[in-house]
């Protein structure tokens, strides 16, 4: 594990589109694991300037996303299928056929699960996993106290993921309470990981998944068994770590 703590929101979130760089550099045709939230918008925007300057091409790149809400539509405002489109899908010149995440809004949730199992093995698997942390220890929306084993799921959304998520919605009974996520299997076996956590509140979290127990109750804390994790912190998430 590589940890990198830094007082620089800059030098981290270029420090974050660099290793998307070099993966596009040596294999066009990589496969990104993407979030959504805060975290990553700072990478984002790296990513598009990099792009702008003609330092990276998307265009044979495939993009799957962690998670998105159960009944929001893609073109919901809200829906993470937006976020992605408004965040950095239309600033660069990925494909759109190249962009999956779950679809929310599935008449059959659970095959729409499977199916997502089926694309990401179809893609061959995901070479660079981005990830934040929910302050209950969540990646992707895989909350506490579910098994590591499982695949793509759906999942009822923890009081504390759900106020954290308002910030977003107009008021709290909008906040959806349940969503579809990449299981941890999937986040696993990704080639490598790249975890990115800004802020005091972040602090107590990192601390245990990073050196705690190996425990469903913190499902980060799995990343500790990934042979190849990045972990992006500023000062404050870091503080613990020092
Ligand atoms: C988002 C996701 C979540 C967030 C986490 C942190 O796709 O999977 O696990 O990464 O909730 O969210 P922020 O970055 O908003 O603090």
């Amino acid at each position: 594990m590589e940890i990198v703590i830094s007082s620089s929101m800059d030098e981290l979130n270029l420090k974050g589109a660099e290793y998307f760089e070099k993966l596009l550099a040596a294999k066009p045709d990589a496969v990104l694991g993407l979030a959504t939230g805060s975290t990553p918008i700072g990478i984002y925007n790296e990513l598009i300037m990099k792009y702008r300057a003609g330092r990276i091409d998307f265009s044979r790149a495939k993009a799957v996303n962690l998670d998105e809400y159960i009944g929001l539509s893609p073109d919901d405002s809200q829906s993470y299928a937006n976020f992605m489109q408004q965040k950095l899908f239309s600033q660069i010149n990925i494909q759109p056929g190249n962009c999956y995440i779950p679809n929310g809004t599935a008449d059959d949730i659970d095959a729409e699960c499977q199916r997502y199992d089926r694309v990401i093995a179809s893609l061959g698997g995901i070479d660079i996993q981005l990830l934040g942390i929910g302050h209950d220890g969540h990646i992707g929306f895989n909350e506490p106290g579910h098994s590591f084993e499982k695949q793509t799921h759906s999942i009822e959304l923890t009081k504390e993921t759900i106020a954290a998520n308002a910030r977003f919605f107009e008021s709290m009974e909008k906040v959806p309470k349940r969503a579809i996520t990449m299981g941890i299997k999937a986040i696993m076996n990704a080639k490598s990981v790249l975890l990115v956590a800004f802020g005091a509140d972040k602090c107590d979290i990192v601390y245990r998944a990073l050196t705690g127990p190996i425990t469903p109750s913190v499902p980060g804390s799995i990343l500790q068994l990934h042979p190849n994790l990045t972990v992006l912190l500023d000062d404050s998430a870091g503080a613990k770590l020092r």
